[in-house]
């Protein structure tokens, strides 16, 4: 299996990359990661990852706050992630798995006085939803606010709180929820951002919601913008919009944009794949797979 690590400062097949049951991130969730996404383009015969910079300029912003200090700028990471691609050898769309945490062998819960490493992987890329058209459940859990958590950093011990809300929504029958923040307004999914497109413009969470501010979104913006003309508007979103709304749907690294048919069992609105959210997927798709000669600076070349 052509999967490669970055471990111990050496480059390994992933399955040589082992790791001390007493590493303490893996108890107390002192971790922060990214998930990046690399596209196979045949015509080119080529693997461009999506916006390397701002995912490390996001991992960085999180070892900050976890008080990781790596030995590494920006442009160590995207050569050394670089190199990871090519040494796999995996010419096919890729999943990159990031992850800065705290290495020390120890139990303890604190930051201060533990040593920091970084690791990274790479996958062949599989679905993250299942279907292309979600049904969605306003979640029982709370997507946690700046009193509790972090939510604009990926830190691995804030994600029980998505699976929690992951699980919920499986298990009842769903495909992803949707989690309201504390004060009871739409906030994302358990792993997307989400957007409602009300009267033909895109409404999402302003990044106060206790949302990710991802780099999908961020994206999916600008092309909105950009290239349909769309007005894109950044605000609280009450629950009742998205049973009203006209389209929906997630954004994430590995959802893609993802389609919303419906919300606790109300159609949103037809039911089917709306024409914003389609042009929106096609778009997106072509720019990541670097088929859109405009957006090229997002897009890093591999091989
Ligand atoms: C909680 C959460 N929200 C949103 C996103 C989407 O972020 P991005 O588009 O940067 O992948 C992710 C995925 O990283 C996530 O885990």
């Amino acid at each position: 299996m052509p999967n490669y690590a970055y471990y111990n400062q050496k480059f390994m097949p992933l399955n040589d990359a082992k790791m001390s049951v007493m590493t303490n991130f893996m108890h107390y969730g002192t971790g922060v990661f990214e998930g990046v996404r690399g596209s196979w383009n045949k015509e080119k015969q080529q693997v461009y990852i999506f916006r390397l910079k701002e995912h490390y300029e996001r991992l960085l912003n999180g070892c900050k706050a976890l008080k990781i200090d790596l030995p590494y700028s920006i442009n160590d990471l995207i050569q050394l992630t670089v190199e990871l691609v090519q040494k796999s050898g995996l010419k096919e769309s890729q999943y990159i798995r990031p992850l800065a945490y705290k290495s020390t062998e120890a139990i303890g819960v604190r930051l201060h006085n533990l040593k920091s490493d970084f690791l990274m992987f790479n996958l062949p890329w599989t679905r993250y939803l299942e279907t292309d058209k979600c049904k969605v459940a306003v979640s029982s859990w709370r997507r946690p606010g700046n009193n509790f958590a972090i939510p604009q950093a990926k830190l691995t011990g804030q994600y029980v709180n998505s699976a929690f809300a992951k699980t919920e929504a499986i298990e009842n029958g769903y495909d992803e929820a949707v989690v309201l923040n504390d004060s009871g307004r739409v906030a994302e999914g358990s792993g997307e951002n989400i957007f409602l497109i009300i009267d033909g413009k895109l409404v999402t969470p302003s990044p106060s919601e206790s949302i990710l501010i991802g780099i999908t979104r961020n994206s999916v913006m600008e092309i909105a913008r950009k290239e349909m003309g769309l007005e894109v508007i950044e605000r609280p979103i009450e629950r009742y919009e998205l049973y009203t709304c006209d389209e929906a749907f997630f954004t994430g690294t590995a959802a893609n944009v993802a389609p919303i048919a419906e919300v606790d069992h109300r159609l949103v609105g037809k039911g089917e794949i709306g024409p914003i959210t389609q042009k929106l997927c096609e778009l997106y798709t072509d720019i990541t797979h670097g088929k859109n000669p405009k957006y090229m600076q997002w897009c890093t070349p591999v091989f």
